[in-house]
């Protein structure tokens, strides 16, 4: 399903045998979007430091000065089933790699449910990628049986709840200890 701002200019499979897609967002950059792998620890690490405090707070729940090696290795090693994550990428001037957004969900075990987590680095931010990559992982979900995603967003998070309210898909928020439950359909 095509999503706004989204034009799939090749699909081909990684070595993984998972799909890799190039889209264009707004402002005329390509992206490259493939399923995170576990030697992009460097790149989160990367990533994380061109990261706003603001972004850092939305998205971690706590004011990290840099993301734990530990932590690190975790967000990178995935299991392409019940954890999955989508990284968009660009190529520097020095032609190294760079992750300009990361989106992730984690299923609850036994359950249809997965928790999402969804950040793009502050300078790439309101250009269409955030909801290109969750578009996406909601399709990489389906597949995987997932029926339903869950998030907490904080409330003065107001790009990401506009986002999710733009794709249709605040179907119940509950603010519960100063922060919103948020379940949608995927
Ligand atoms: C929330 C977040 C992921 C959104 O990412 P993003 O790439 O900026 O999202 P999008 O560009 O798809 O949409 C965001 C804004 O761009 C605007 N936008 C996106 N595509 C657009 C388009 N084609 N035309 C016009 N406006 C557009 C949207 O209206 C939205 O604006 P808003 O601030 O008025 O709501 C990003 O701000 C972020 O990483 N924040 C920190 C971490 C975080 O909050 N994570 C969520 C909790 S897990």
């Amino acid at each position: 399903m095509p999503h706004a701002g989204l034009v799939y200019t090749y699909q081909a499979m990684s070595a993984s045998g998972l799909p890799e897609l190039q889209v264009e967002v707004r402002g005329g950059l390509f992206l490259h979007v493939r399923p995170i792998r576990p030697e992009d620890e460097p790149l989160l690490q990367e990533a994380f430091s061109r990261m706003s405090e603001r972004s850092v707070y939305f998205r971690f729940f706590s004011p990290l000065k840099r993301l734990p090696e530990e932590l690190a290795q975790r967000l990178a090693l995935v299991d392409y089933k019940d954890r999955f994550a989508l990284v968009a990428t660009t190529r520097a001037a020095d032609g190294h790699e760079q992750i300009v957004g990361v989106a992730r969900y984690d299923r609850a075990p036994g359950t249809d449910t997965a928790e999402v987590a969804l950040a793009v680095v502050d300078d790439y931010q309101r250009r269409g990628v955030g909801a290109i990559l969750l578009g996406l992982l909601a399709q990489v979900a389906r597949e995987h049986a997932i029926r339903r995603f869950s998030l907490v967003v904080l409330p003065e998070n107001q790009t990401m709840l506009a986002l999710l309210r733009r794709l249709g898909w605040i179907h119940k928020a509950t603010l519960r200890g100063g922060v919103y439950e948020i379940e949608f359909e995927v």
